[in-house]
């Protein structure tokens, strides 16, 4: 009797665990996935990928490109307000953007949050970024059974804004003014 009901208990266990969904946490393999595909859908923006890597109802928040898209200043884009806030937004706004380059520094990952360090090897300056992505599990997604819903990502948009030659740096505006009063 005990051992049938201990038994018992251990197959109710055993299928809640095989349950698709119930549990599932990221594995090493699926974080750097991610992690790469969303370097791929800024270095190489396709809306395929943009499909398989982020879910409908995805939100982005980054008060840098919120900066970098007004320019600097705090307009037209309000600062603290969602950067996309929809799959179908961030898909609009990639496909008519230049890529830039992307490469993958660091992934750290947990059951469904995935870090990622990043570096963008512009030019004159490189940009340093650090976004982090929460993950829905979707068991019929392929290759990869998890979609990023949410990124809170911020990185060196004064850098990126030199970069756009928008914004001139303090030590070449004193160089200017140097030149300017001989
Ligand atoms: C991506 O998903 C949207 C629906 O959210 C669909 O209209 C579109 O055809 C899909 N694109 C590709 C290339 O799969």
């Amino acid at each position: 009797m005990h051992f049938s009901t201990m038994k018992n208990a251990g197959l109710v266990a055993m299928a809640a665990l095989a349950i698709p969904g119930v549990n599932a946490c990221l594995s090493e393999y699926q974080a750097n996935a991610l992690a790469t595909n969303f370097g791929k859908l800024v270095s190489a923006y396709s809306q395929k990928l943009a499909n398989q890597t982020l879910a409908p109802g995805f939100i982005d928040y980054s008060e840098s490109v919120n900066s970098l898209m007004d320019g600097g200043g705090s307009a037209p884009v309000a600062l603290l307000g969602e950067t996309f806030s929809s799959r179908a937004a961030f898909e609009s706004a990639s496909a008519s953007q230049p890529s830039v380059p992307f490469a993958v520094e660091n992934v750290w990952f947990n059951c469904d949050t995935i870090t990622v360090r990043w570096k963008s090897a512009q030019s004159p300056q490189p940009v340093i970024g650090i976004s982090v992505f929460h993950t829905v599990y979707k068991w019929a997604n392929k290759p990869v059974p998890f979609l990023i819903d949410e990124i809170w990502g911020e990185f060196d948009s004064a850098s990126w804004l030199e970069n756009l030659g928008i914004l001139v740096p303090a030590s070449k505006k004193q160089k200017r003014e140097i030149a300017f009063e001989a």
